[in-house]
């Protein structure tokens, strides 16, 4: 794993944004570089995917947005750090390993387009990052959640080897992966998440684009942390 000096976990506190389209490699790179710097991780798709179960719970359509807005008022979606682990609680319970369900992922999109979801979801992430030390993953934080700040990344990576890795991801949680069926869906949630009116999937101008088509974990976390010592050491902007 990479290394990285004590002196940077004391040092200034930095808010580094990490987006990309699904299955791009962000939220692993995500987790591995704030372990390493010491830094919170939020997951803020975890956040989207949270409130999507209660919405399918509650029998209302995705695309509902009275209705989803109505029942965002009474929903409460946080997420606690336990060890290596971030949990994510739906109004105070553990919903982590249902929110990955496929179900989930096939609504989450239409639910997360809604500009109620949008604002009350934003507002929560920047209270969360208001004190720097935090890696935040997701489609926004470099446009509109921080846009300013301090580092920003936008992942990518070829549909090949995205779907590679969601099968993968699968195949670990013992479920047998459909590789045409998953190309399929990655393609769909990246149209939807882009085409979206409010706070589309979207490279922010200057954000550092990361091709992992090719890259071991490893070395994204190094690519992000090597930029995060140029920040704190002042060789970098
Ligand atoms: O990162 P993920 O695949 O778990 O995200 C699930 C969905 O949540 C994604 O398809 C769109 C939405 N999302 C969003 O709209 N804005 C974010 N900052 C993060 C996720």
């Amino acid at each position: 794993m990479v290394h990285f000096g004590e002196r940077y976990l004391s040092a200034r506190k930095l808010v580094i944004a990490i987006d990309g389209p699904a299955a791009s490699g962000k939220s692993t790179t995500a987790r591995l570089v704030a372990e390493t710097l010491g830094y919170l991780h939020i997951d803020t798709g975890a956040m989207y995917r949270a409130l999507t179960l209660k919405v399918l719970r509650a029998g209302i359509p995705p695309a509902d947005a009275e209705g989803v807005g109505r029942l965002l008022a009474t929903t409460h979606v946080a997420l606690r750090r336990e060890g290596e682990v971030t949990r994510v609680l739906l109004d105070g319970v553990d919903v982590n390993a249902e929110i990955r369900s496929r179900v989930v992922t096939r609504a989450v999109s239409a639910v997360s387009r809604h500009s109620s979801v949008r604002e009350a979801m934003v507002r929560e992430q920047r209270r969360m990052g208001s004190e720097g030390g935090i890696v935040l993953e997701g489609r926004d934080i470099g446009t509109v959640v921080f846009p300013d700040a301090d580092l920003k990344f936008f992942m990518t990576a070829g549909i090949e080897a995205r779907a590679r890795r969601r099968g993968e991801e699968l195949r670990a949680g013992g479920i047998a992966p459909d590789m045409s069926g998953l190309i399929e869906e990655i393609q769909e949630r990246d149209s939807l998440d882009s085409a979206r009116e409010v706070s589309p999937l979207k490279k922010a101008e200057d954000a550092i684009e990361v091709d992992t088509s090719d890259l071991t974990i490893e070395e994204q976390v190094r690519l992000v942390v090597e930029r995060v010592r140029g920040v704190v050491e002042g060789t970098d902007a």
